[in-house]
C-alpha cells in the first residue's frame, strides 16, 4: 500500500486526474472503475478541464463504476448513472455504450441477481479494470461494501448501514424516497482491478483512513481490504491524513 500525503484536496485531485491520464496513455483500451460521492468531483471537473483543452480522449475509455441505488430509474435525479452523466460522461467524448453502471431499478431479487452477474461478465469481456478510483465512507466502506462484507464478495445486493444512509440523506429532498439498498461491486472484484486508487479529502475521514492504514485487516473495516492489493495507491489530503501514526 503506497499512502501519498498532499497538502489540499485540490492536489489530491490533481493527482488522481495525472493517474487517470497515465492509463489512458498507456493502454490500448483503457479500463476505469469509478465511484460517485462528493470527492472524486473535483478530479472529474479536472479530466473535464483537460479533455476541453484536448490534452486527453476518452473515445478509446470504458468505464465500470462501483454501486448504484436499487429501485430508483437511471434517470433520477439521485440515481448514480445520473451523477456520472452529469459529472463526466455528458462533458466529455468517451461513448455512452462504454459506460457502465449497474443496472439496479427493479425491485426484483431474481432480476437484480442476474443484473449482478451480468456486471461480473461485462467487467471481464472488457479484460478487466485498469484502475479503480475509490473514496472511503466514514465507517470504512469502499464501494457499498458495508463493515461486515466478505473480502471475497462480487458485485450483489447490499443493504447499506444506518451511518450511510445519514450520511447521504444530504442529497435528498425532505420526504423524498431514499434507497436503503443498492447493487454494489463486491470487495473480490474491487481487488481484481490491476491498480486501485483511493482518495479521501477533510477531517470527517481521518478515522477511517487510520483503520484502513494502521488497522488489522478486519470486515469490519472494508477498505483495509486494501492491504491485500500490490497496487494500491491511498492518497489523501493533510485533514484526512491527520491522526495517522
Ligand atoms: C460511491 C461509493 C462510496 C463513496 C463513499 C464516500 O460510488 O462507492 O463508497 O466513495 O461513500 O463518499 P463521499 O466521497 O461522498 O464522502
Amino acid at each position: 500500500m503506497q499512502v501519498i500525503i498532499l497538502p489540499s484536496a485540490h492536489d489530491v485531485a490533481l493527482y488522481a486526474a495525472a493517474r487517470v491520464i497515465d492509463v489512458i496513455n498507456t493502454e490500448t483500451n483503457p479500463v476505469l472503475g469509478l465511484a460517485t460521492g462528493s470527492t472524486p468531483i473535483a478530479l472529474y471537473k479536472e479530466l473535464v478541464v483537460l479533455y476541453q483543452s484536448k490534452q486527453v480522449s476518452f473515445r478509446h475509455t470504458t468505464s465500470f463504476n462501483l454501486d448504484e441505488y436499487i429501485g430508483i430509474a437511471d434517470s433520477h435525479e439521485q440515481s448514480y448513472r445520473t451523477f456520472m452523466n452529469r459529472h463526466l460522461f455528458d462533458a466529455i467524448d468517451i461513448i455512452a455504450t462504454n459506460t457502465h453502471v449497474p443496472l439496479a431499478e427493479s425491485q426484483d431479487a431474481g432480476t437484480l441477481k442476474n443484473s449482478a452477474q451480468d456486471y461480473e461478465a461485462s467487467i471481464q469481456q472488457a479484460g478487466g479494470i485498469d484502475l479503480q478510483i475509490l473514496g472511503i465512507g466514514v465507517n470504512g466502506h469502499i464501494g457499498f461494501n458495508e463493515p461486515t462484507s466478505s473480502f471475497a464478495s462480487r458485485t450483489r445486493i447490499k443493504t447499506l448501514s444506518e451511518s450511510t444512509v445519514v450520511a447521504n440523506k444530504r442529497f435528498f429532498k425532505d420526504g423524498e424516497f431514499q434507497p436503503h439498498l443498492a447493487l454494489t461491486m463486491g470487495i473480490g472484484t474491487i481487488l481484481d482491478s490491476r491498480a486501485v486508487l483511493l482518495m479521501a479529502t477533510g477531517k470527517a475521514k481521518a478515522e477511517a483512513v487510520k483503520a484502513m492504514i494502521e488497522g488489522s485487516l478486519s470486515a469490519m473495516c472494508p477498505a483495509s481490504a486494501l492491504q491485500l492489493h500490490e497496487a494500491a495507491t491511498i492518497v489523501l489530503d493533510e485533514e484526512a491524513a491527520s491522526l495517522l501514526a
